[in-house]
Order: C-alpha cells, then structure tokens, then sequence
C-alpha cells in the first residue's frame, strides 16, 4: 500500500483542532491505542479501523499507571522513528503521542476502575495493571472522541474490561476486537516477545499449543478441571518456568466456568498466563461459541 501522510501529533491542543476538522467534514474516527514497539498485530488493528472508519487515529503512550515498580516501564521497547513509519505504511492517517503531562496533568486525582472483571485473572497477578489500562483509555477516549475503537483479542480480557468501561460510562465509542496474529508456531504477536532469547523463542509457541489441546480435550469430554491440569502440566514440561493460570472462564464475566457442563454460558474462553524466564506471555482461545 503507498505511504499516507501521517499527522504526527505531540499535545492534547493539537489533537483537538485536529479531531474537530475530521468531525466537522462528517468523517467517521476509527482509533486503535497502543504503547509503541508496533508489530504485525497493531498493523492488523489499523487495518481492521479503516474498515470501519473514513480516518484512523492511533496513538502511542507507554503508560506509567499500568506498571507496578519492578515492572518493565523503564525498559519496555520504544522505537518511535520505525513505529511511524509502520503506522504511515500500513495507511494511519494521526498519531497521538501525548506527553506524560497531557495524560496525567500535575495535580490529576481521577481514576477510571471497572471492579470485578479488573481482579480475575491477570489481575491477580498484576493488581494495578487494570485500573491502569482502563484510566488511561477513558483518558484518551477523551482527547480522541472516536467513533469506533479497536483492541487486540490477543488481550482478551482488557477489551471485555473496556467495553464495560465503555457501557457503564456511556461512551458513544463502537468497541471491536480484531483477532490474535500468530507466528509460524502459533506464538501471539507481542511487543514483549522481543525479550525472549532464540531458546525462550523455540518453548514459547507452547502455550497457544497448550490451550489448543487443553479445548480438544474439554470438547471431547475430559473433566474441565482435568484438563486444564494437564495444560499446566504440558506447558512446565515444555520448558516454561512458572505457570500463573490456565483458566475456562464465561467470556463475559471472565467467571471461572463451573465443572458443569450444563451450566456453562454460549461463549466460553480458555486464557492462559505462563512465564519463561523474566518474560511473561498470555494468550487466549475460544473455547465454546464466538
Ligand atoms: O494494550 C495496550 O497496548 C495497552 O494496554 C493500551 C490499551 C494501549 C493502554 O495503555
């Protein structure tokens, strides 16, 4: 696709003038969020905006509140000059990237939580991360005014959290999700993969892998509790160093599925969190309906 100019935008003024043109000529604002170190998955959310929008808007923000101390803040990759170029290539018409002051001016005491959904899973293993995300992105739901937003299913329980957020706050915004992009083995595309050493890389494919067998097995019977057991199991024996959860969760209250079948809900998720080494990698699958 031919470069499109890209706005680059760097304050909360500028985007104002900005959004107010592209709403004013009764143009639809596709908007896709992220932190930066931009990959093939960000790439398909753009795309997956402009299918749903006349102009897209990204931004890019490493937001401190959704790190804890001794998280990986000061480090996560940052790589601004190639990050705006894949953004122009793959037809981003702005960037957003607001300084830490625009985000959070001096003095700013509001924060956006969705309690309940922001404490299970990765929640409990990363307390703050939620209220973090959800901040942050009512913040810049806020500057940005979208029509229409996007996140990675690959995240799947931040985008049920945001649409809640979404709901309960009555923002006019059109929440999509755009599916999970995959290496050759299965591997989710993340911005973190790139700490893993070339050995970390060849076990990492393990965990799509794991839930994959883990959803075979329930499909064909095995008790719920069983088999997420053995994908534990399959994922130490992999090489994986730590396994937070493995879990089949209702897809809408990310409740833990009873061992009942019959009393499942339509759709169904398996999530799973393991560690190799200092990297932690998440991923996700259906399990039952969408
Ligand atoms: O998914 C991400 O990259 C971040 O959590 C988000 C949504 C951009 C908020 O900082």
């Amino acid at each position: 696709m031919p470069n499109t100019p890209l706005t680059v935008v760097r304050s909360k003024s500028g985007l104002r003038d900005a959004i107010a043109n592209i709403h004013y000529s009764g143009q639809r604002v596709g908007f896709v969020p992220t932190m930066g170190a931009l990959h093939n998955g960000h790439l398909s959310l753009i795309d997956l905006a402009r299918t749903k929008s006349d102009f897209v808007a990204a931004s890019i923000f490493v937001n401190p509140t959704q790190f804890a101390p001794g998280e990986d803040f000061e480090t996560y990759p940052r790589d601004e000059d190639a990050d705006l170029e894949k953004l122009a290539s793959a037809g981003c018409n702005l960037v957003y990237l607001p300084t830490v002051e625009d985000m959070y001016p001096t003095g700013s005491l509001t924060d956006v939580r969705v309690p309940g959904p922001s404490d299970l899973l990765d929640g409990v293993y990363r307390p703050h991360f939620f209220y973090g995300v959800t901040t942050v992105v009512a913040r810049l739901f806020i500057h940005v005014r979208p029509d229409v937003a996007v996140f990675g299913e690959k995240d799947f329980q931040q985008l049920q959290i945001i649409r809640q957020m979404t709901r309960d706050l009555g923002f006019e915004i059109e929440i999509v999700g755009g599916p999970t992009q995959r290496d050759p083995d299965g591997l989710a595309q993340s911005s973190r993969n790139r700490y893993l050493s070339d050995d970390q890389r060849r076990i990492a494919g393990a965990l799509q892998a794991a839930l994959v067998r883990a959803a075979a097995r329930i499909e064909a019977g095995t008790a719920l509790s069983t088999a997420l057991a053995e994908a534990r199991a399959f994922l130490r024996t992999a090489g994986f160093d730590k396994v937070d959860y493995i879990s089949a969760v209702d897809a809408t209250t990310l409740r833990d599925l009873p061992e009942t079948r019959s009393e499942w809900p339509d759709i169904t998720r398996l999530l799973g969190a393991a560690w190799i080494g200092k990297t932690r990698l998440i991923d996700n699958i259906p399990l039952t309906g969408a």
